[in-house]
């Protein structure tokens, strides 16, 4: 391992807290781009414990961090250490980017808006008046389902294998954004009409990541039709079993990976107050392919 001797007086630093966090991709992704980039920032981790957050934020505000990335368990958590908190973070009711400005604390939410960044450039295509499926209900989907209801989607299906807590997110979103959405078993006989009727259909399970790689949300054969978008936010391996069937059926396929790398960039974006074109973010992509 080579530490990085660039390292110096004047290196901004940035950092991810969570607990835990070895298995953390963000260090990689963000000195990635610094390296890239030629911006002199160093990322680095931070187990924190749970009676701790409030000391640790407190640190990072008299260490003039530029700024940090949260991750579970305190995306939630997080919210009421901060000074201001966007209005889709908000909504999400999760922040995972932090940028501190002079010792005040700014709350974004780059999981949703990098999925809508990497959607549009791998798809070409949005959510305004479309149909779409969510496949589960936890954290993720709260954030690809405000997202969606946001961008001005028709509907919204959200399908989990407990149906109460589609029930949840449904009545939220109806609630607090807009009146479109609607939950079902994963596995119930509406589910499989709102899967066919569907033009996008988003997992956010972690069924078929690895090591469980012959696992899938939904229940296998003939869930697809030719023409539709399936997006799965997972990236390992590249591509489920659910994308594999929907590839089949001539669907459109995209994997997590460049929501994962977006939702840094973003990050990035926001600390340093520059902007990184879809070239770059194309090339960041493949070198951070190195460390998967
Ligand atoms: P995340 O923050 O990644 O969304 P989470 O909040 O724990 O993680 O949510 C995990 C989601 O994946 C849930 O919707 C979960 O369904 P349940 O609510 O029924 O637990 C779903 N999930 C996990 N494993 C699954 C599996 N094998 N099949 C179907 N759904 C699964």
């Amino acid at each position: 391992m080579t530490i990085n001797e660039s390292i110096k007086g004047k290196t901004k630093i940035a950092c991810v807290i969570g607990n835990p966090i070895a298995h953390s991709v963000s260090p990689q992704i963000h000195n990635t781009i610094s390296s890239y980039l030629g911006i002199d920032l160093a990322y680095i981790p931070f187990l924190v414990k749970k009676e701790s957050l409030k000391e640790a934020i407190e640190g990072f505000k008299a260490c003039s961090l530029v700024g940090f990335n949260v991750t579970i368990p305190y995306k939630n958590a997080i919210l009421e250490l901060l000074d201001n908190i966007s209005e889709e973070a908000r909504l999400i009711e999760a922040v995972n980017t932090v940028k501190n400005v002079n010792g005040k604390l700014y709350g974004y939410n780059t999981d949703c808006s990098g999925f809508k960044r990497d959607f549009a450039e791998e798809t070409g295509t949005n959510f305004f008046d479309k149909n779409i499926v969510v496949l589960g209900a936890g954290g993720s989907s709260r954030a690809i389902c405000v997202k969606i209801a946001l961008e001005g989607a028709k509907g919204i299906s959200i399908l989990n294998r407990t149906a109460e807590k589609a029930e949840l997110l449904a009545g939220y979103i109806n609630k607090n954004i807009s009146d479109i959405a609607k939950a079902f078993g994963i596995n119930a006989c509406e589910a499989k009409s709102r899967l066919s009727e569907a033009d996008i259909i988003i997992n956010t399970t972690s069924a078929g990541m690895h090591p469980h790689m012959d696992s899938m949300p939904v229940e296998s054969g003939n869930i697809f039709s030719r023409g539709q978008i399936v997006y799965d936010l997972i990236y390992n391996p590249p591509k489920t079993k659910l994308l594999a069937e929907a590839e089949k059926a001539g669907c459109k396929i995209v994997n997590g990976l460049g929501m994962l790398i977006y939702q840094g960039i973003e990050a990035y974006e926001i600390w340093n107050d520059v902007s990184i074109s879809k070239e770059d973010a194309r090339i960041i992509k493949e070198l951070f392919k190195n460390y998967l």
